[in-house]
C-alpha cells in the first residue's frame, strides 16, 4: 500500500494525559479517587469565570469573536503591551501548534531540552520536522548545549520555564545570554504556563525580554492559575511581525466565546489568583516536610507541580497508588522511570497522597 499517513507521523506516540478519575473509577469499580497529575488547579475554575460563561451561554448560536478584541485589550491592559502583540489560542497547546505550522517547514529543524513538555516535539515531528533534545544537566536546562546544537536548518527553538515536569527555572541572567546566542531568525517559543506560580525573584520573565528579541514568542496559559482547563484558551505575545505571520495561518474562530468570556472575566479575579496561589505554597510546604521526614528525595519546584524520586521505581509506584484511587504521573515517557509527578493538590488531597505513599512504599517493603 502507498504510505497512507505524512511523514513521521508513523512513529509519534499519542500524548499520554492524566488518567480521568472518571475511567479510573469505571475500569477498577472504585470511588472517592483524587487526581493529582495534570497540574489543574485544585480549588475549580474561577469563579467570575465561571459566571462569565453563565452569562454567554444564551449566545452560542453566534460565532465567537475572531479577533477576541476584549480578552486582548484586557491582556494588553494587564501586561503593558499592545493587541497587535498579542494573539488567543485553543489553549496555549494549540499556539504550540500554530507557531510550527506557521514557522518550519518539513525537513525543517528544531531544538529542545529533554524532558520536558512532551508536545513540542509532537508538533514538530507531525510537521514532518527533525527535533534535537538537549539532555538536562543535573535536571537543568543546558541552555549552551542547545545554542550548540542550532543549524543554518534550525527554525525554532523551545524553551520551557517553568521546565516541566522538573519544575525547575532559568534567571534572567541566563536567558538574556542565551538570547544573545541566538541567530537571527529562528525562533525562540518560551512556554510559560506556570510563571504565576514561580516566587524566584531571579527568573527570567518573557514579557520583559519581548523587545531585546525580535523573533521571541511568550506562551501563557489560563488552564493553571485561573482553573481554565476545560475551556482551551491560551495566549502569546510576540512582535507583530510574528503575530500577523501566525494570524494568517490560525483558523478564524479558534478561541471559543465561552473561553474568551471566561478568561476575561478570570483575569479580574484577583481574589482567587490569592487563595490559588496560597493553597500551592501551602500545599508545597506540606508535601515537602513529609517527603523530607520519609528521606523521599524531590526537586524543589518553582511550580504548582513536583518532581518526586521513588523508590521502587516510578511506573510501579503510579500503579499501586491507582489502585488506592490516587492519580499520579508516572514519568516514563519523560525518560525519568525512577520518578513520579505529583500536582499540588487541596490539603486533603496532599496529605492523602503522602499516606498513600507510605501505605504502597511499606506494602513494597522499601518503607517501615
Ligand atoms: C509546559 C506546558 N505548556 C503548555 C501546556 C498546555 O496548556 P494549555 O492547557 O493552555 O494548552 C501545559 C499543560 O500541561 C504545560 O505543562
Amino acid at each position: 500500500m502507498k504510505r497512507l499517513v505524512r511523514k513521521g507521523v508513523e512513529d509519534l506516540i499519542p500524548y499520554p494525559p492524566g488518567k480521568p478519575i472518571e475511567e479510573l473509577e469505571r475500569e477498577m469499580g472504585i470511588s472517592g479517587s483524587i487526581k493529582l497529575a495534570s497540574n489543574e488547579n485544585p480549588l475549580g475554575p474561577s469563579p467570575l469565570a465561571a459566571q462569565a460563561v453563565m452569562d454567554r451561554i444564551s449566545t452560542l448560536n453566534r460565532y465567537p469573536d475572531g479577533s477576541g478584541y476584549y480578552l486582548k485589550t484586557k491582556l494588553s491592559e494587564k501586561f503593558k503591551i499592545p493587541s497587535e502583540r498579542i494573539i488567543l489560542g485553543n489553549g496555549s497547546n494549540e499556539l504550540i501548534e500554530l507557531i510550527v505550522r506557521t514557522f518550519l517547514s518539513p525537513g525543517d529543524h528544531a531544538v529542545q531540552p529533554f524532558p520536558t513538555f512532551l508536545v513540542y516535539e509532537k508538533v514538530v515531528r507531525g510537521a514532518g520536522g527533525r527535533m534535537t533534545s538537549v539532555p538536562l544537566e543535573k535536571l537543568g536546562i543546558d541552555l549552551q548545549g542547545m545554542i550548540e546544537e542550532i543549524t543554518p536548518e534550525t527554525r525554532v527553538v523551545f524553551l520551557c520555564n517553568p521546565n516541566n515536569p522538573t519544575g525547575t527555572v532559568i534567571s534572567r541572567d541566563a536567558m538574556r545570554s542565551f538570547l544573545k546566542g541566538i541567530p537571527e531568525g529562528v525562533i525562540v517559543v518560551l512556554d510559560e504556563a506556570y510563571m504565576e506560580f514561580v516566587t524566584d525573584k531571579s527568573t527570567a520573565n518573557g514579557v520583559d525580554l519581548l523587545d531585546t528579541c525580535p523573533f521571541l514568542v511568550v506562551l501563557r496559559t489560563f488552564s493553571k492559575l485561573y482553573g481554565l482547563a476545560g475551556l482551551r484558551i491560551g495566549y502569546g505575545f510576540a512582535s507583530p511581525m510574528l503575530i500577523d505571520y501566525m494570524n494568517r495561518v490560525r483558523q478564524p474562530f479558534n478561541a471559543n466565546s465561552l473561553a474568551q468570556a471566561a478568561a476575561t472575566a478570570a483575569l479580574d479575579d484577583s481574589s482567587f489568583v490569592r487563595e490559588t496561589l496560597e493553597t500551592v505554597r501551602e500545599g508545597i510546604g506540606y508535601l515537602c516536610r513529609s517527603l523530607d521526614e520519609m528521606g523521599i528525595e524531590y526537586l524543589p519546584t518553582q511550580t504548582n507541580f513536583f518532581l518526586i524520586r521513588v523508590p521502587g521505581g516510578g511506573k510501579r509506584i503510579y500503579e499501586l497508588m491507582l489502585r488506592k484511587g490516587v492519580i499520579i504521573r508516572s514519568m516514563d515517557s519523560y525518560d525519568l522511570p525512577d520518578h513520579i509527578r505529583i500536582t499540588v493538590g487541596l490539603p486533603a488531597e496532599n496529605e492523602r497522597f503522602i499516606t498513600t505513599l507510605r501505605e504502597v512504599l511499606s506494602e513494597q517493603g522499601i518503607f517501615s
